[in-house]
């Protein structure tokens, strides 16, 4: 084996030449790549006793994708270009010998040899949309020559994969070989080589996109639905315009627009904000005083306490990897209703055919009630997910102690309780820690891991991972007044509240927060949680428009009536005059004077608050970094992930601009609106959130 780069070996097998990439960890194709490609190609077509060429890679994969570390940066030599024109213009047959995932690049890659074999387990796609971009490298406009327009624009716009049997149907692989890949890819080039089978360049085929030719409904259609199902992201409609050019256009001139779409999009705020999610997702695993080879704790048996709304949710999480289960009620009625609901919940999941009936079964073996903690002596964890309650937590702590074997972790899943409170029922303050889901639990991928006082580092690393093991996103976070998400929540609150006072409505609220990339404005958010969360009846007198909706029985969705009223069985919210008049009445008895707000405004009212508290929250040392408030904020609360999350989003604006705008809010509304002490100093150095370092 010759080698030719650092990371490309080249070996003559008989006639064929064998091009081995080996860039773990998955064959990026980054410059020394490009380079093994492009001086295996020339070595390959000046040496006569090479008949044809085979590209295969080593390790787990085929070329997964461009290297994305080199987004950004000086472009460097040679281009994937050159490599391609090598390889497509070859007067040798190139073959492309795929396994594990070919994907983006790597697809790309495939697309411009003369022929594709695969493994039987290898998969195909073209994701460069989840990071906010196109195929830059001919994918739209060779994709649809081979596997025709709806299931490139599927492709390329969707960003999924298919496997051998769909790519073998398509046409976009010749042959699956079972055994030895590199072996039956050489067979396979011998063969091409014995029948003189030609040259085919997928470019110069048109029978697949000749019936889209002048179609515009075709292109409609699909931007209509992309359009509703990613809704505000810029990258699926430029993949599905670079598709409709290469049916309309030239292939010459396709590429060219696809370029130029490519351009735009890697230059705009969005991938930009796509790009720091997919690195803060990473990032956020690492804790500067917990390495990554912190000795971790076994976790092997769970026990949850409280089968409602989130212990249901949270013990599914764990059947769903196949960790078993022991949840605890206090009666057997309220017991059968979580398992209950636990159940209904995966046979909605089988009835739409993502899991089978058999799954349903076993991960319910997996999930077994009770009614007494004592059975909790031999669990590993614990998640209490009981009421909000301190003196309720505190007790059940106080028993845990007693009961569970030393090591135990021992977790609540409080939304803002004092973890150190908590942790001082116990003996073992070290061995407690909050585990904050996200509601519905079963669903949202946040779990935010609250680190107490004293918790201990390898139950911190423990808790990560388990986090990770039933497929969280986990953030650590210190303790304070609601934790990272909530507290930053609570300032939105407070704002919006403020305004619909001052004379804006719920609707024109949720409609800015709607169209900034929310699934829901605040107001639709609270009648879909309930207006009654922390409101009691018998204390209520009506001091909080809030008070008086739940009064009125307007207590959200449930009541078909909060905030806006709903149809019975509809969770289309209708602005409802009597909630109008309500809030006027309130404002008028409270002396509210009434104005018209603007929705730049009401934008900045919204976010410019929760940006200064998660500064705050920096200073603090309650977040480790900003860009896991940013994590934090997408994989918790839906905030758009082309906006990169609002730390991100915050150093988009300009920090000065915010900081000038929370003192003209502060001159005119009082020291609510003071900035943090970070806001101010990054904004007056000029800076961003980007260049926090602790
Ligand atoms: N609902 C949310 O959106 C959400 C989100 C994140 C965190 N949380 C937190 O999760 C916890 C639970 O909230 P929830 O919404 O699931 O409440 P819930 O009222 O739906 O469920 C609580 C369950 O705990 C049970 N319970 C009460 N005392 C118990 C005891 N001594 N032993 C065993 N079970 C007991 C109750 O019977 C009830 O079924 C709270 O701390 C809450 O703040 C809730």
């Amino acid at each position: 084996m010759a080698k030719i780069t650092e990371v490309v070996d080249m070996e003559k097998q008989g006639g064929v030449a064998v091009i081995m990439i080996n860039n773990p960890p998955v064959n990026a194709l980054s410059v020394g790549v490009r380079k093994g490609m492009v001086d295996g190609m020339k070595a390959a077509g000046g040496d006569d006793s090479v008949k044809a060429v085979v590209i295969a890679c080593g390790g787990r994969t085929f070329i997964a994708g461009a290297d994305i570390t080199e987004f950004g940066k000086a472009p460097q030599e040679p281009g994937l270009d050159v490599a391609f024109d090598l390889i497509e213009n070859s007067a040798k047959p190139v073959i492309a010998a795929m396994h594990g995932t070919a994907l983006g690049g790597g697809l790309e890659t495939a697309m411009v040899c003369h022929y594709r074999v695969s493994t039987p387990s290898a998969k195909f796609g073209q994701p460069e949309v989840n990071l906010g971009l196109i195929p830059g490298a001919g994918g739209t406009q060779r994709l649809p020559r081979i596997v025709g327009v709806q299931k490139a624009i599927d492709l390329c716009a969707g960003g999924g994969q298919i496997g051998v049997e769909e790519a073998l149907k398509e046409g976009l692989i010749d042959e699956m070989i079972e055994g030895d890949l590199v072996a039956g890819a050489v067979a396979f080039a011998k063969k091409v080589i014995a029948e003189g089978r030609p040259l085919r360049k997928i470019r110069d085929r048109n029978e697949k996109i000749e019936a889209a030719k002048g179609k515009a409904e075709i292109f409609a259609e699909a931007r209509k639905a992309y359009g509703k199902s990613k809704r505000g992201f810029e990258a699926p409609q430029a993949n599905i315009d670079a598709v409709e050019a290469a049916v309309n256009q030239s292939f010459e001139d396709g590429i060219k627009k696809e370029r130029e779409l490519f351009m735009k999009l890697m230059t705009g705020s969005q991938s930009a904000a796509q790009r720091h999610v997919f690195f803060a997702e990473r990032e956020c695993a690492k804790i500067p005083d917990v390495p990554a080879d912190t000795p971790q704790l076994p976790v092997n048996k769970v026990g949850i306490i409280g089968a409602g709304t989130m212990g249901g949710g949270i013990a599914m999480n764990c059947a769903n990897v196949g960790i078993p289960v022991k949840i605890m009620e206090v009666n057997q009625q309220l017991l059968d209703k979580g398992l209950g609901v636990c159940r209904r919940n995966y046979e909605n999941t089988a009835s739409r055919g993502r899991i089978t009936m058999d799954d349903v079964e076993k991960r319910m073996s997996l999930i077994k009630g009770t009614l007494t903690l004592d059975d909790f002596a031999d669990v590993d964890m614990v998640i209490e997910a009981v009421y909000e309650n301190m003196d309720l937590k505190k007790e059940i702590f106080a028993k845990l102690d007693k009961i569970c074997k030393p090591g135990a972790i021992l977790g609540s899943n409080t939304s803002g309780l004092n973890i150190n409170e908590i942790a001082s029922a116990t003996s073992r303050p070290e061995s407690v820690i909050g585990l904050h889901f996200f509601s519905p639990a079963n669903v949202m991928r946040l779990l935010e891991v609250v680190r107490g006082e004293k918790t201990a580092k390898n139950v911190i690393a423990t808790s990560m991972a388990f986090g990770r093991r039933i497929q969280k996103i986990p953030a650590l976070v210190g303790v304070c007044q609601g934790f990272v998400g909530n507290r930053m929540l609570r300032q939105r609150g407070r704002e919006t509240q403020k305004m619909i006072l001052e004379g804006a409505l719920p609707q024109q609220i949720d409609k800015v927060i709607f169209d900034f990339g929310f699934a829901m404005g605040p107001f639709a958010m609270s009648d879909l949680s309930g207006l009654d969360i922390g409101w009691k009846r018998g204390e209520s007198k009506g001091e909080t428009l809030r008070d008086r909706l739940c009064e009125a029985g307007r207590l959200g969705q449930k009541t078909n009536a909060g905030y806006y009223d709903y149809q019975p069985g509809s969770r289309t919210p209708i602005p409802s005059p009597l909630v109008e008049k309500m809030i006027k009445d309130y404002a008028a008895e409270k002396n509210i004077p009434q104005r018209a707000i603007t929705d730049d405004e009401i934008l900045e009212k919204s976010l410019y608050p929760m940006i200064n508290e998660g500064a705050q929250i920096l200073e603090e040392g309650i977040a480790i970094r900003p860009s896991d408030i940013d994590v934090i904020w997408i994989y918790g609360y839906n905030w758009p992930i082309y906006r990169g999350g609002p730390m991100f989003y915050a150093d988009l604006v300009g920090l000065k601009k915010i900081y000038d705008k929370m003192l003209e809010f502060q001159a005119r509304e009082g020291d609510i609106w003071k900035p943090s002490a970070l806001l101010e100093k990054l904004a007056k150095e000029g800076k961003g959130f980007k260049d926090f370092r602790r």
